[in-house]
């Protein structure tokens, strides 16, 4: 079947609105949010319902027509982009964006797959309830893409990942075939977890229609500190602390470098200076709770007397919801501040909590002899052992010489992450980025059960080829 051939069924099984084959059309679908890959497809095709992708799926699976889910296009590994071939079709999600329901009682809600996150924690919001994923990228980010990720961001330390918050899901599998187990259930040991299977699975096993998500009760208490502090042991040594102290409060910790506070300041319109003291390293902390509590004085007091252990160098608590968004800013806005500074060299990575200082010396260490034309901009979510260990390119350097040494870089920040029993990727996932990566550093017998499910469920291997797993070979036009 030729593209036009492509388009033309496609567009008689759900309608000419919902096919866009175009190249004008089709181009914001066809490169990465990074722009490490520009692909070509035969169309993208937008259904609006969950019997539209059965259709859709159905149909390329009897043709075998590679399929590439994408939702809001934000991730970092080029999973949602087609290859070059143009014979693979994108089946974009954002038409499927109804909120089934929302129910407070049960604490749950059910959103397509298209919703966008934000609009997600509104609804939430609206009935006295909390959804808490947070991503800086949540304005675009669909629930879909969250799940099919499992994405993480700045409220795991409390809430945990995206796979935490889920309940029950909807999927079409490869051959159109629709699995619900949308079910506001807490407890249900009926047999394997199979919603789990699809949840970072980064469309590989299944296009996700629908998902129940899992609530919480509102926020109505928060106390946020920009914190400044001499080292990552001090983070981790505050961590503890604040973690005992608060109570199980604590929801975020996400540590800054001094050199990202810059950039941030520096490349972002509206960031403002915390006001702290100038130090290495700085914390963004963040207490949270239901009730009507007192919160600041909890921590005032925590960042008190760890300043008099010499802990904290100085800190300044949020005294308004605009200063509360201003710290905020500054942590959410360094993924921005890094790519107006220009190309970076980035790594997910992920050790035991403990560990993380020891990994920040040896990497740092590593990246300082490897890298001469770069210079270090390590941040996120120290709380969880989540760094986002990036590099930039200094002013004046020469930018081929700096990307040549992204190979050697890697495998040895992977091979120091592999000796701490970290992961190579902790909240982004595999994509086409990093699939000779998983390929060296997963023991084989996982590797070997994960083919074993990726053939189960696609036996013509139509659902995103070539992400997560080295593909089979390219399915027959
Ligand atoms: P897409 O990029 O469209 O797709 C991602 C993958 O999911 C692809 O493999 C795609 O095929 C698959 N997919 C999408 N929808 C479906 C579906 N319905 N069914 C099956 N498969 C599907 N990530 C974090 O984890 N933590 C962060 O803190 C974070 N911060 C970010 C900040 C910024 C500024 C940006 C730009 C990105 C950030 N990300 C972060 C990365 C990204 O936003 C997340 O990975 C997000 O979950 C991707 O969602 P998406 O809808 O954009 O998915
Ligand atoms: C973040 O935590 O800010 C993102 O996951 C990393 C990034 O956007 O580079
Ligand atoms: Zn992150």
């Amino acid at each position: 079947m030729t593209h036009t051939d492509i388009a033309a069924r496609l567009a008689d099984l759900l309608g000419p609105q919902a096919v866009r084959s175009s190249a004008a059309d089709m181009a914001p679908h066809l490169v990465d949010h990074r722009k490490l890959y520009q692909g070509a497809a035969a169309a993208v095709v937008l259904p609006a319902s969950t019997q539209e992708v059965s259709r859709v799926l159905a149909f390329c699976h009897e043709h075998r027509i590679a399929v590439v889910p994408q939702g809001g296009n934000t991730g970092y590994c080029g999973g949602a982009t087609p290859d070059e071939s143009g014979r693979q079709v994108v089946l974009a999600l954002q038409r499927l964006d109804r909120l089934r329901s929302v129910d407070a009682a049960n604490f749950c809600l059910v959103a397509e797959a298209g919703c966008v996150l934000a609009r997600v924690q509104q609804a939430a919001d609206s009935v006295g309830r909390h959804f808490p994923l947070s991503l800086g990228s949540e304005g675009s980010c669909q629930i879909g893409g969250n799940l099919a990720t499992n994405a993480g961001g700045t409220a795991v330390l409390r809430y945990g990942m995206m796979r935490d918050l889920v309940l029950g899901l909807e999927v079409v599998l490869a051959d159109g075939q629709v699995l619900s187990t949308l079910s506001p259930l807490r407890k249900d040991n009926t047999g394997y977890d199979l919603k789990g299977l699809f949840v970072g699975s980064e469309g590989t096993l299944g296009v996700i229609t629908a998902a129940c998500l899992k609530l919480f009760p509102a926020q109505r208490s928060a106390a946020t500190a920009w914190v400044s502090i001499a080292s990552p042991a001090a983070a981790i040594e505050l961590l503890g602390r604040l973690r005992e102290q608060g109570s199980d409060r604590l929801s975020t910790l996400e540590l800054v470098p001094q050199v990202a506070l810059d950039l941030v300041l520096r490349q972002v319109p509206g960031s403002r200076d915390p006001g702290t003291v100038r130090a290495p390293w700085y914390l963004l902390v963040e207490l949270t709770a239901s009730a009507e509590e007192d919160l600041d004085t909890v921590l005032e007091a925590a960042l008190a007397r760890a300043a008099d252990d010499g802990l904290v160098l100085d800190a300044a608590l949020a005294r308004s919801e605009t200063q509360r968004a201003d710290f905020w800013r500054l942590r959410e806005t360094v993924p921005e501040a890094q790519r107006k500074a220009g190309g970076s060299l980035k790594h997910d990575i992920s050790v035991p909590v403990a560990s993380l200082p020891a990994f920040i010396a040896q990497g740092s260490a590593l990246a300082e002899a490897l890298v001469p034309e770069g210079y270090l901009v390590a941040y996120g979510h120290a709380g969880d052992g989540n760094l986002h260990f990036n590099l930039n390119q200094r002013e004046g350097a020469d930018t081929a010489a700096f990307l040549a040494r992204e190979a050697p870089l890697k495998r040895a920040i992977h091979d120091l992450v592999a000796g701490m029993d970290g992961s190579l990727s902790a909240e982004h996932g595999i994509g086409r980025l990093k699939v000779g990566e998983l390929e060296r550093y997963a023991p084989p017998l996982e590797l070997e059960l994960m083919r074993r499910i990726k053939q189960a469920l696609d036996p013509h291997g139509i659902l995103n080829p070539g992400k997560v797993l080295r593909a089979a070979g390219p399915p027959a036009p």
